[in-house]
Parts: C-alpha cells; sequence; structure tokens
C-alpha cells in the first residue's frame, strides 16, 4: 500500500481524488486528507507518506510554501502538484523546486493514476542508485558548474544516466541543453551507441515524417532512394529532439505514438519497425503556454515530461562564470593557437558584472572575440566586444586597465601553471570535437606562438585559417539575420548547401533562433 496525502481547501475536490485513488484497478492507495498547508505539514510529522498531491492555490501556506517544508523535512518524498491554469506558472516553479509533476484542473481520473504509476517507476528506479559525485563530462567537453544549483542538476543527470526514462530539458537559449543532454548519454548504459541530435526547428514540415522514420523508395516525388530516419539511425542509443516545441502537430502525434508502442513505419510502407532509442527533448519555448493555446500535446508533454531537467540562466549562477572563462580560454588557446594565460581582474569584474542574456553560448563567443582582438597575453576590458562594454557603461577612454606584458603573471587571474589543473579530456582526444589538448599548454613559458600572434593585418593576426573562419561566420550571421534565422531560405539566397550551412553553423556554435525575431 503507498501512503497518498490530498492537500486542497476544496473539500469536494479533496473527495473526487480520494476517490479515483481508492477506487482505481491498482488498488494500492491508502489516501489521507489535509485542507491547507500547515494541516498538510503537521500530517506529514507524524505519518511517514510516500506521495503528497498538492494543491498550488491555498490559504495559509500557498503550495509552494508547502513543497519547500515538505522536501527539507523529507526530501524523497514524491509530490504532484495540482494547479489551475492561471496558477499553471508556479506549478512549473514547484517542478523547479522538486515536485515530481503537475496535473491541471480539472483532474482527468485516468492522466492521475497514470502520472502516480510513472512517479512511482521514476522514483523508484532513481532512488536505487545511491547519489556520488557525477563524472560530469561528454566527448570532448567539459561541464562547468560549482554554483549550487548546478550541482542538484548534476545529481539528476547522473541519476538519470542510470534508468531509460525520457528527460525534457528546459532553459534559456546558451544554458547547455546539449551538453547536458551528451552528459547523460555519455554516462549511461548507451555511451557506446550513437547520440543523434535532431533540430527540430531545422526540418521542414513536409520533410519530418521521412527524417524521423525514414522512407521507402518511391514513396513521394524526391524519394529516389530508400532512405533510414532518425530514430533507425540512432538505435540502441540516444535520440536527442532539440527545440521540441517546433514539432509540428501531425508529428507530436507519431512521436507520442513511438513512445507508446516503442514501433514505427518508414514513409510509404506497411512495415513496422521496433524501436529501442532513449529520447532526450529540450525546449526553450513555454510549452505550458503552448498547451493551453493548443499547439502542444498536453500527452506528449506528460509522456516527455517524466523527469524535467531546468537549467538556471547564467545571470543566475554568475559564482560560475570565472570557471567558465578559463575553460574557453583553455579551448580557443588551442583552436586559434595562442598563449592567453588569464584575464585582468577589471575585465573579469566586468564580465561577472553583464548580463548575459545569450547565457554560456555568448560568455563563450566574447571569450573567442576577445581572443582574435587581444594582442597581449591576458584578457583585457580592449579587447571585448563594444556592445558589451557599453551596456556597462564602460568607456575606455577612463579604462586605466594595467597594461599586462607577456612577463607580468601576477596581476592575472589565472596563468599558465593553471591551465593544467582539471582536465580529464585525456581518453578523449579521437573525438574531432575536443576542445583542447592540454598537454600542449603545458610549462611553456617560452612561447614562440606569441611572436607569430603579433604579426597582424589591420589589427588582426595575420593568419589565412582564422580569418577565413572569421568571415565565414559573420557572413553566414549576416544571412540568417537577413532571413530571419530560417536554414533554407538562408542556404537558398546565400548560396549555400543546406547541409554545408548546418555543419558551419554547428561549428561555429552559431544560434540560428537567435535571429528569428530580429
Ligand atoms: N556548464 C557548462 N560548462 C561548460 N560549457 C558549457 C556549459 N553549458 C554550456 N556550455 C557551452 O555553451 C555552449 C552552448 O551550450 P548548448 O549548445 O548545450 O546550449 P543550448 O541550451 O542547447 O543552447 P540553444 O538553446 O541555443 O540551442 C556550448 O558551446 C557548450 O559547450
Ligand atoms: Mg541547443
Amino acid at each position: 500500500m503507498l501512503k497518498v496525502l490530498v492537500v486542497d481547501d476544496d473539500a469536494g475536490l479533496r473527495i473526487s481524488i480520494k476517490s479515483i485513488l481508492i477506487n482505481s484497478t491498482s488498488n494500492k492507495f491508502d489516501v489521507d486528507e489535509a485542507f491547507d498547508g500547515l494541516d498538510a505539514f503537521e500530517k506529514i510529522k507524524s505519518t511517514e507518506y510516500d506521495i503528497v498531491i498538492l494543491d498550488v492555490d491555498m490559504p495559509r501556506l500557498n503550495g509552494i510554501e508547502t513543497l519547500r517544508k515538505i522536501k527539507e523535512y523529507q526530501p524523497g518524498i514524491i509530490v504532484m502538484m495540482l494547479t489551475a491554469y492561471a496558477t499553471i506558472d508556479h506549478a512549473v516553479l514547484a517542478v523547479k523546486e522538486g515536485a515530481y509533476n503537475y496535473l491541471s484542473k480539472p483532474i482527468q481520473p485516468d492522466l492521475l493514476i497514470e502520472l502516480l504509476d510513472k512517479a512511482i517507476e521514476a522514483h523508484r528506479l532513481i532512488s536505487s542508485i545511491a547519489a556520488s559525485s557525477p563524472v560530469m563530462m561528454d566527448s570532448g567537453r567539459k561541464i562547468i558548474g560549482n554554483n549550487a544549483q548546478m550541482q542538484k542538476v548534476f545529481n539528476i543527470i547522473f541519476r538519470l544516466s542510470k534508468v531509460d526514462t525520457p528527460v525534457l530539458i528546459r532553459g534559456a537559449s546558451g544554458t547547455g541543453k546539449e551538453l547536458v543532454a551528451r552528459a547523460i548519454h555519455f554516462n549511461s548504459a548507451r555511451k557506446e551507441e550513437k547520440f543523434v541530435a535532431v533540430n527540430c526547428s531545422a526540418i521542414p514540415e513536409n520533410l519530418f515524417e521521412s527524417e524521423f522514420f525514414g522512407h521507402e523508395k518511391g514513396s513521394f516525388t524526391g524519394a529516389d532512394q530508400r532512405k533510414i530516419g532518425k530514430f533507425q539511425y540512432a538505435e540502441g542509443g540516444t535520440l536527442f529532439l532539440d527545440e521540441v516545441g517546433d514539432l509540428p502537430q501531425h508529428m507530436q502525434v507519431k512521436l507520442l505514438r513511438v513512445l507508446q508502442e516503442k514501433a514505427f513505419s518508414p514513409v510509404g510502407s506497411l512495415r513496422e519497425i521496433q524501436t529501442n532509442v532513449r529520447i532526450i527533448a529540450a525546449t526553450n519555448r513555454p510549452l505550458e503556454d503552448m498547451i493551453k493555446a493548443g499547439t502542444f500535446r498536453e500527452d506528449l508533454f506528460y509522456r516527455l515530461n517524466v523527469i524535467p531537467i531546468f537549467l538556471p540562466q547564467l545571470s543566475e549562477r554568475r559564482d560560475d562564470i570565472e570557471t567558465m572563462i578559463h575553460l574557453f580560454i583553455k579551448k580557443f588557446n588551442q583552436a586559434h593557437c595562442k598563449r592567453i594565460s588569464g584575464i585582468t581582474p577589471e575585465c573579469l569584474q566586468a564580465l561577472k558584472k553583464y548580463d548575459w542574456p545569450g547565457n554560456i553560448r555568448e560568455l563563450e563567443n566574447v571569450i573567442e572575440h576577445a581572443f582574435i582582438m587581444e594582442n597581449s597575453n591576458l584578457i583585457t576590458l580592449r579587447s571585448l566586444p563594444e556592445s558589451i562594454l557599453n551596456n556597462l557603461g564602460i568607456s575606455l577612454l577612463n579604462v586605466n586597465e594595467e597594461h599586462h606584458s607577456s612577463n607580468n603573471k601576477s596581476s592575472a587571474i589565472f596563468n599558465h601553471n593553471d591551465l593544467d589543473d582539471t582536465d580529464d579530456f585525456s581518453d578523449l582526444d579521437n573525438e574531432d570535437n575536443l576542445l583542447f589538448d592540454h598537454d600542449n599548454n603545458n610549462n611553456n613559458d617560452h612561447n614562440p606562438v606569441e611572436v607569430l600572434s603579433s604579426v597582424s593585418v589591420d589589427g588582426a593576426p595575420l593568419d589565412f585559417n582564422l580569418q577565413k573562419e572569421l568571415f565565414e561566420k559573420e557572413f553566414i550571421i549576416k544571412a540568417l539575420k537577413q532571413f530571419k534565422g530560417k536554414i533554407n531560405q538562408t542556404a537558398l539566397h546565400a548560396n549555400i548547401p543546406k547541409k554545408t550551412l548546418l555543419r558551419k553553423i554547428e561549428k561555429y556554435g552559431i544560434n540560428a533562433k537567435d535571429y528569428s525575431i530580429q
């Protein structure tokens, strides 16, 4: 028997939930009631509950405050929030704070039972895995996160990598959704199999089905070859559905079916193909609003949202900024053959103050920009993009930043020796996205590259490949801006094959969606 506590100030609702649970065919629930948060907390102190079903909007102690108290007192308890549409934002917040999931009123009996079953299953799986320090890295990249919120995320990632449930990663642009998805895959039992990322916002609507499930030769105009889809390609591994909020409605139905039945049929075929693929989805769109507006299916949402992960904005985790700068400096030292050894205190202070609307991706781009602009061996305020200096109200005319020569390491935030401390990349150097090889940086105070990097044309390094890449990146961004981030149109009008465009976009860490509302 599972002990359940139903907490709602509406007595009628409590009674109807109680009767749904008691009359459910599984017959496994023993249900108590509490009329508000304080009453609930008193009951939790005297009885051990497995599940609490908690209304968001209650007098005296509201749902969120009650959740916090309950979780503090008994962290392992499963809490399911109940919400009216008006309070859905609070329910989402509650999930961020540790509630398992939420259910909209009016309560649908089947959905309530289904969600509780899932919660119990996920809880059983997860609590059987002892929490331990996760190895947070994937193929060549490293996830930084000393901040407390990120430590919680890491813990979930570690546990999630040991189970096979779907995951929904939520977070603003550039917060690390894909990196987290990769970390889950590369720490899981599927790590030897493929991690296949599909960007749902980059697929033309009429090609979705074929992209996902493949097609038979001749099944539609242009299908002159049989083709396998991403599900088959990822067989045994993980399929990362990025920007899942952009999935058109007819594909939402099809995806739901695959998740339920673990089988699909290629376009133009009657064959059923069994699939064993773990789904990790990500989005920065407000799925709750989309459900309300009828553009995202609630049943698919619940399927995907078995265990949600919310990634904080960089501005909510400023304590990680310095470590990230450190990481990116290492990365770009290799990529640009430079020997930048650190950042000036003034510059670091400025970067810690900035709000980072584009999050970690923006920080990474700013450090790369600084690498290109900087002629000394430290990143200084002078090498930051003008937009950031303007935003922070810093005028270079008034800046009295110390001049840092190559030998002046004492005032830098970190120096060459720091470059060797933490990396665990050594077994990963077969990956083409390996960020840097720190061995190349070891104790090499004599630095021939610095001399080279001081050869410049119009103030920029005289390096053909570097300049070519800069041009490409700038060109692609301009073209995307012009076509509002639309991949197909950009490829067509800028005369770039779509595949090449997508490859370059990935290579330069460009986010096409950033340009959709210019
Ligand atoms: N915690 C982290 N530590 C180190 N690097 C990170 C971290 N999070 C993100 N990054 C880096 O920031 C960049 C953006 O990350 P990622 O692509 O995973 O974000 P995203 O949330 O998927 O962004 P978008 O919504 O724009 O697709 C990547 O280069 C990634 O390696
Ligand atoms: Mg992404």
